[in-house]
């Protein structure tokens, strides 16, 4: 009787130990409530201590990765991403040294939407598990004016990118091909190819941009059109 009573306490107490240590273990592991992360914090689930999961910070928002162990975890592509916030490197594709980092300073409108882009892809496809404390979400957790302005920079990324595809599609474009041996060339089913810079490009990126467009003939003198060099006025094939 009383070595009975004796071997069921062991076993209550061995199942106390086994489910305290489950408790502990589970919390440690599955950070799956949103919680606010110190840079220092994330750094330990890079993916090196395989008892851990693998997180990932982008704009401050902090995302559970570990299903994509391969390319997050060690020898991973994206394995740099893991463990910190280098919302930079989503654009610059710069994986090491200054290159990881979360400072967006000097990035262009239609850069900011990409990196914003990524953020929706990680919460499309990740488990959100909170937010890092910095740049991004001061120590209460709410957005800083710096997040603000990229959302907003993005924003206005976003409106002239679709304005510039209406632009566009008013304009019909050259077709293309290129090949090593005959190298490339622009034609026209109909009309005629002319350079012409695209409107929105420098508030988009920064830099000036040119696509090939057809044109009819009586269009052919407005101005900022330009000729392919050494093509004809009426040539409906150029050289590139
Ligand atoms: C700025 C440069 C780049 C960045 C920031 C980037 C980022 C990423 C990220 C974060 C993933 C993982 C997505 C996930 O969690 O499922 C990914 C996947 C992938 N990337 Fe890149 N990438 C870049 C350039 C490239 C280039 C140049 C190539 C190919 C030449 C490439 C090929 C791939 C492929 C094939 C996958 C999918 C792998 C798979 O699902 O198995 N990436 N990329």
């Amino acid at each position: 009787m009383r070595s009975k009573l004796a071997s069921s306490w062991f076993l209550g107490l061995a199942i106390s130990v086994a489910l305290a240590a489950l408790f502990l273990r589970s919390s440690v592991k599955t950070p799956t409530q949103s919680k606010l992360w110190t840079p220092e914090e994330l750094t330990m689930y890079n993916g090196t201590d395989d008892r851990l999961p693998i997180l990932l910070g982008i704009l401050g928002s902090v995302f559970d990765v570990t299903k994509g162990r391969t390319h997050y975890g060690p020898g991973g592509g994206y394995n740099h991403f893991a463990g910190r916030d280098a919302s930079r490197a989503f654009i610059s594709g710069n994986f090491t040294g200054d290159g990881l980092t979360d400072s967006l300073q000097g990035l262009s409108t239609s850069e900011m939407k990409s990196i914003v882009d990524w953020r929706a892809f990680y919460f499309r496809s990740y488990i959100f598990v909170g937010k890092l404390v910095g740049r991004y979400y001061n120590s209460q957790g709410n957005p800083t004016k710096y997040l603000k302005g990229v959302e907003a920079k993005a924003a206005r990324g976003a409106q002239l990118l679709e304005k510039q595809k209406n632009e566009e599609a008013k304009l019909p474009t050259c077709n293309s091909r290129w090949s090593q041996e005959e190298g490339g060339e622009v034609w026209c089913d109909v009309g005629y190819p002319r350079l012409v810079q695209r409107p929105l490009e420098i508030a988009l990126t920064g830099k000036m941009s040119r696509r090939c467009a057809c044109f009819k003939e009586e269009e052919l003198d407005q101005p900022g059109l330009e000729v392919y060099d050494g093509c004809e006025r009426l040539s409906k094939t150029c050289p590139v």
